[in-house]
């Protein structure tokens, strides 16, 4: 089994002091006829624990949550649709400003992006603080979407982002103290 956390390269100081980076590209360079392939694999982690959940949509913010939320969407056999930054949406939209681990921001989906009542699935590469996936909840919670959980590679568990997303089920793959 190929370990994933091989793939996260560590960056001190970036993108400002005292922040240490984990940076998911290395996990895309491998080729895709590699075997083991580190994206599929991440694929699969994390649609693990959402195989049988009936999911219709995977949902996620740019731009890193897009790179996992396209394979994954595929695997569960899902549409998928965009969180985007501000100004980047051409439709009516819901809107919902947050907090990062460094500085500020918002995020958008198109009003009709989610039907009500579907099953939806959001999906990012990394959980810190939670400000992103809570304004994300946030979205879909406006859209009447049901949330069936939130899936991340890797979770920088001192943070306590984890909590920020009560009641809804959590899945991380790669936890870091
Ligand atoms: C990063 C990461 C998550 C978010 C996690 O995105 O991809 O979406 O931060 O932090 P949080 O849990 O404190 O909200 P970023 O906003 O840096 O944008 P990017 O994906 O465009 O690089
Ligand atoms: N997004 C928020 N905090 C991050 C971190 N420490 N590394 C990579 N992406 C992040």
């Amino acid at each position: 089994m190929l370990d994933l956390r091989r793939y996260v390269r560590d960056i001190p100081d970036y993108p400002k002091p005292g922040i240490l980076f984990r940076d998911i590209t290395p996990m895309l360079a491998t080729p895709m006829l590699a075997t083991p392939d580190a994206l599929a694999t991440a694929t699969e982690a994390l649609a693990k624990p959402f195989l049988d959940a009936k999911v219709d949509i995977v949902a996620a913010a740019e731009a890193r949550g897009f790179i996992f939320a396209a394979p994954l969407a595929i695997r569960l056999g899902a549409g998928f649709v965009p969180i985007r930054k501000p100004g980047k949406l051409p439709f009516d939209m819901h809107s919902f400003a947050y907090e990062l681990e460094y500085g500020t921001d918002e995020l958008q989906i198109h009003v009709d992006g989610v039907k009500p009542g579907q099953r939806v699935l959001i999906v990012d590469d990394l959980l810190a603080t939670g400000g992103t996936m809570e304004a994300c909840c946030r979205l879909l919670e406006k859209c009447d979407a049901e949330i069936v959980g939130c899936s991340f590679l890797i979770h920088l568990v001192q943070l306590g982002g984890k909590e920020r997303l009560n009641p809804y089920p959590v899945h991380t793959v790669l936890d870091y103290d």
